[in-house]
């Protein structure tokens, strides 16, 4: 069956090849014939492996990696790549001796590090703007990178999260402008979306069935076996790469809109004065009540993916509805928690232009130094709209970190007896285990204390979501 394809020259046409990896019969309109090869992937022993950007996402890939493929880990930022052949990763997501492991690792920010690779996989970040669009930047930069490095024969696999089409549409041209190679006749792509989850010890990298893709079933099946000498727990081979992008999306989407749901419920409940979680622990006895938490929704993930998503559907006319309503109430809680600390300090006669609130926990989850997209921010900011000083702190996140982006000068060690209020905003396992006594201890007599994440006695603290 005819098909166009990439023919070195426009306007070529080409014939499904009826051997895999064999010569394809491009003919031109006016009949000539092109006798160009399709290049053929490598046999998976033979991949040399770049890793593309080494952050939460790209450095536990590199080093499952680098323990049995040679492997460059390739990131733009040197102090980064310094910190990591020093065997120290800030993100605590992979250990000193797990660097070590990695043998057949090597990282730098040089991209001459990357002649004599012939599989790419890119793992930068996908941001949002200010006006909340998709922020392609990185994977165009990363793309280009790649473009100057790979050869015939090269596959390129992407697990950035994008909207459906981003991999063929935005990141494959650059490829192929950059390398001057025809698209599927002389390299390949993949898309394999990442679903780990830092910060937490039993969802890692091996132990997450993956998802992969490729742009031809060649491809596909090379991306399939690649990642299946690395996860233990299976892979899923997608149809194709845009079936893999919205499934890695809408995963986000789907937790996104039903916290929302939750947190909707929280504030409708909170104006009936009945137990949020009362209510859920109720609802939750039912077989197939999914069990949500109120709170907010930060990171790089959850609070920004949607928005690729919306992006796209507005792009073809459709204006998605669901999905931004939930971004909405997601996005209001923090300034909501605040408020409700003001109006609980002010029910106790507390001037708030003279009061001191602590707030515990800045990271944007439990257990997890990672600041990106932090809610906590929303709480700090509405209560100092109100002319309280607020202290932070935080002891798993770097104190430069949060003064480089959210200009919060983290404390150290809170004054005991110290605050009009207490906010536990992430439940860090330190707070925890301190619990409510000890948590109150740093208030002064009569302080708030409300918990946001209700990780203490309800009959301890003053509110909570
Ligand atoms: N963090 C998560 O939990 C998680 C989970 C699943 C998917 N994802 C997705 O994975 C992608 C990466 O996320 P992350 O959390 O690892 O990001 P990150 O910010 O932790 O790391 C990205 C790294 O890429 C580097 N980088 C940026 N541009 C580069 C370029 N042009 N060339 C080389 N290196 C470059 C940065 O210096 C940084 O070290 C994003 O699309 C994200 O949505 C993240």
């Amino acid at each position: 069956m005819p098909r166009t394809g990439a023919c070195p020259r426009p306007g070529w046409i080409g014939v499904t090849n009826p051997q895999p990896g064999g010569h394809l019969p491009w003919a031109s309109l006016q009949g000539e014939i092109c006798l160009a090869n399709n290049a053929p992937l490598a046999t998976i022993d033979q991949a040399r492996i770049a890793v593309i950007g080494l952050g939460y996402v790209g450095l536990p890939l590199a080093v499952e990696f680098g323990k049995r493929f040679p492997t460059v880990g390739f990131d733009i930022d040197a102090a980064r790549v310094a910190e990591l052949n020093a065997h120290h990763d800030h993100t605590r997501e992979v250990t000193a001796d797990g660097l070590r492991e990695a043998t057949l690792l090597t990282c730098a920010s040089d991209a001459s590090s990357l002649a004599g690779c012939n599989v790419f996989i890119v793992t930068v970040p996908t941001p949002i703007d200010d006006y909340k669009r998709p922020d392609l930047r990185p994977l165009e930069s990363a793309s280009r990178t790649v473009g100057g490095a790979i050869s015939r024969g090269g596959i390129v696999i992407y697990e950035s999260t994008v909207y459906p089409g981003a991999t063929e549409e935005v990141c494959i041209p650059i490829v192929e402008r950059e390398s001057k190679l025809a698209f599927n006749r002389d390299f390949y792509a993949g898309y394999s979306p990442e679903r780990i989850n830092p910060g937490d010890p039993q969802h890692r990298l091996e132990t997450i069935m993956k998802v992969t893709s490729g742009s031809t079933p060649e491809a596909a099946e090379f991306v399939n076996g690649l990642y299946g000498q690395i996860i233990k727990a299976g892979t899923h081979k997608a149809s194709s790469i845009r079936v893999a992008e919205a499934a890695k999306v809408i995963e986000n989407i789907q937790r996104d809109v039903n916290i929302a749901l939750i947190n909707e419920l929280a504030l409708i409940f909170h104006r009936l004065d009945i137990d949020t979680h009362e209510v859920l622990e109720a609802a939750g006895t039912k077989w197939n009540f999914l069990p949500f938490r109120p709170g907010l929704v930060g990171g790089h993930c959850i609070g920004v993916d949607p928005y690729y998503l919306t992006h796209k559907a507005q792009q073809i006319g459709y204006h998605a509805d669901m999905i931004l309503a939930g971004r909405r109430i997601n996005d209001g809680m923090g300034s909501h928690v605040a408020r409700r600390v003001v109006k609980l300090m002010r029910q106790r006669n507390q001037d708030m232009t003279r009061s001191r609130v602590l707030i515990l926990g800045l990271a944007f989850k439990e257990n997890c130094p990672d600041l990106r997209n932090t809610r906590v921010i929303d709480i700090v900011r509405e209560l100092r709209s109100y002319n309280a000083h607020v202290d932070v702190h935080d002891p798993w996140v770097n104190a430069e970190r949060a003064r480089d982006e959210y200009g919060v000068e983290l404390i150290a060690d809170p004054a005991v007896g110290h605050y009009d209020a207490v906010v536990l905003a992430v439940a860090h396992d330190e707070f925890v285990a301190m619990g409510a006594e000890r948590i109150r201890s740093l208030g002064a007599p009569g302080a708030i204390l409300f918990d946001v994440k209700r990780a203490l006695p309800r009959a301890s603290v003053d509110g909570c979501l």
